[in-house]
């Protein structure tokens, strides 16, 4: 496969909390990255803002290392990554007081390429975003060209988004404002438009006439992974459910856009949230870990004996449109489950008739859009067994595995390269719009409210098993079985 690399303009890109958790494992990664790719133009910098005192050879030194970690091979290549780190600047800042701002804007006014691309990297806590921009206009830093990258939890509450979204409208156009959900820069995520959209096989069966139900399962073997406080007050719901499978949901199930442009794409996927119902009590199990194979519990993980919060959820909802009355959504996801394991099952309904008599069993076709671990897209056909015996049918998968069939060549970037690339061109459909994000709120909202109205208490499942039985007994109940995950 050749591999195209569209060079970006000259940019500062400033990561404001540039020695984060975030910034270590995936932002200067992902950066370098694209800079060893070419895509980097040379006169564009990193430079770091945060409070430790670094000087700009420590802060290399702490980018350095930070590839090591989390870059894979490619940081071997020592070559390359003092090339980079020459590239990368910092500024000791104070994000509630006054210190350092003077010496950013100082930085940046020095020695950028003219016309470079200002973007500001938000790696920090939403409870930052709003003296963080205000510091950035009262320095002088911005201008309607700069933009602003914030980083989820966008709220917790539909009242928090809401209070987020005007804080940032204060200082910035929407057109400047890149709300991240990783999820969507996943290159098989993309891909689900590509199949989708670029083929004329799949549009005109999707939809509730031939679509019997469809599968969304995002999970995870890791448990909380050292953010047990922030997990407790979350809960898979919010960190989850409310923005990475709604998104998924959404590339699943919107219309077809008119162009794939940002605001037409984000016009069809806020048309389906809004048209999602709200979810009976009895179609949705919450869940939570308990010590199992080695593992710790959940309570035991996040410290609290006594919380009452979900690290699984699963839920069936419906969508109330022409397209899918009718169709239901199962969505499914949580941590410390028996492997990593995301997909995307549409299966379709039974043929109206069965020539071959009620010997042959059931047969449906499924299209499985695996995200990860191993990417690709299977199709499951039914065909004749081979041999004598008469017409015994079975499923066997059109296998399209982007590995084998794109060759080794096929470099499938991490889905912080792609979209921080995005912010530099401009180009905002693989973000989330103020709108989405509070639209998503608002269906979450009564979910969350009910279960702490009722002081509902998760369902516990053993560490490492495919979560709580009640998750399938809740698609048995329907006739149907969850796909993937076995225990
Ligand atoms: C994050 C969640 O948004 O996504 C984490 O906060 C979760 O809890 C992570 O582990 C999963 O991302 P990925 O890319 O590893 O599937």
């Amino acid at each position: 496969m050749v591999s195209r690399t569209i060079p970006v303009d000259s940019f500062d890109l400033v990561v404001i909390g540039g020695t984060g958790d975030l910034a270590r494992r995936k932002i200067l990664p992902a950066l370098f990255k694209r800079f060893c790719s070419g895509q980097v133009a040379g006169e564009s910098r990193l430079i770091g803002a945060a409070r430790r005192a670094f000087d700009t050879d420590g802060y290399r030194a702490f980018v350095r290392d930070a590839l090591r970690e989390f870059a894979g091979e490619i940081a071997l290549d020592e070559d390359a990554v003092a090339k980079f780190c020459a590239t990368v600047d910092y500024v000791a800042i104070d994000a509630r007081g006054d210190n350092g701002w003077q010496d950013l804007a100082d930085l940046m006014e020095a020695g950028a390429a003219p016309d470079a691309v200002r973007a500001f990297y938000f790696s920090v806590g939403p409870g930052l975003f709003s003296e963080i921009a205000q510091k950035l206009q009262r320095f002088g830093l911005t201008n309607e060209a700069s933009r602003v990258v914030v980083e989820k939890p966008f709220g917790r509450d539909l009242d928090s988004a809401r209070a987020l979204n005007a804080q940032l409208a204060q200082y910035f156009d929407e057109s400047q404002i890149y709300r991240i959900d990783h999820y969507l820069g996943k290159e098989t995520v993309q891909n689900l438009m590509a199949v989708r959209f670029g083929n004329m096989l799949f549009e005109p069966l999707w939809n509730a006439q031939y679509i019997d139900h469809i599968q969304i399962t995002v999970a995870e073997s890791v448990g909380v992974e050292g953010r047990g406080e922030f997990y407790d007050r979350a809960g898979t719901m919010r960190d989850m459910v409310q923005n990475h499978l709604m998104q998924l949901l959404c590339l699943i199930a919107m219309e077809p856009p008119a162009h794939f442009d940002p605001d037409a794409v984000r016009d069809e996927k806020l048309k389906v949230i809004r048209a999602l119902d709200g979810v009976q009590p009895h179609h949705i199990v919450r869940g939570q870990y308990t010590a199992s194979d080695g593992a710790l519990s959940y309570r035991e993980d996040v410290g609290n004996e006594r919380s009452k919060t979900e690290s699984f959820v699963a839920l069936k909802c419906h969508l109330n449109n022409w397209r899918w009355a009718g169709t239901p959504f199962y969505l499914r996801t949580g941590k410390r489950l028996s492997h990593r394991d995301s997909e995307i099952t549409v299966v379709f309904k039974d043929t109206p008739h069965s020539i071959f008599g009620p010997e042959a069993g059931r047969h449906r076709n499924e299209l499985t859009i695996q995200l990860q671990p191993n990417e690709g897209i299977t199709l499951g056909v039914t065909i004749k067994e081979p041999g004598p015996g008469g017409m015994r049918l079975v499923d066997v998968p059109l296998d399209m595995s982007f590995a084998e069939a794109l060759g080794p060549s096929a470099d499938t970037p991490d889905a912080y390269e792609r979209l921080i690339m995005d912010v530099i061109r401009g180009n905002q459909t693989l973000f989330m719009r103020n709108d989405e994000v509070e639209a998503a709120w608002a269906w979450t909202d009564p979910i969350i409210r009910g279960w702490e109205a009722r002081g509902d208490v998760p369902k516990p499942y053993d560490a490492y098993s495919a979560g709580p039985d009640d998750a399938m007994l809740m698609m048995r109940r329907d006739g149907r079985e969850w796909k993937g995950l076995s225990k």
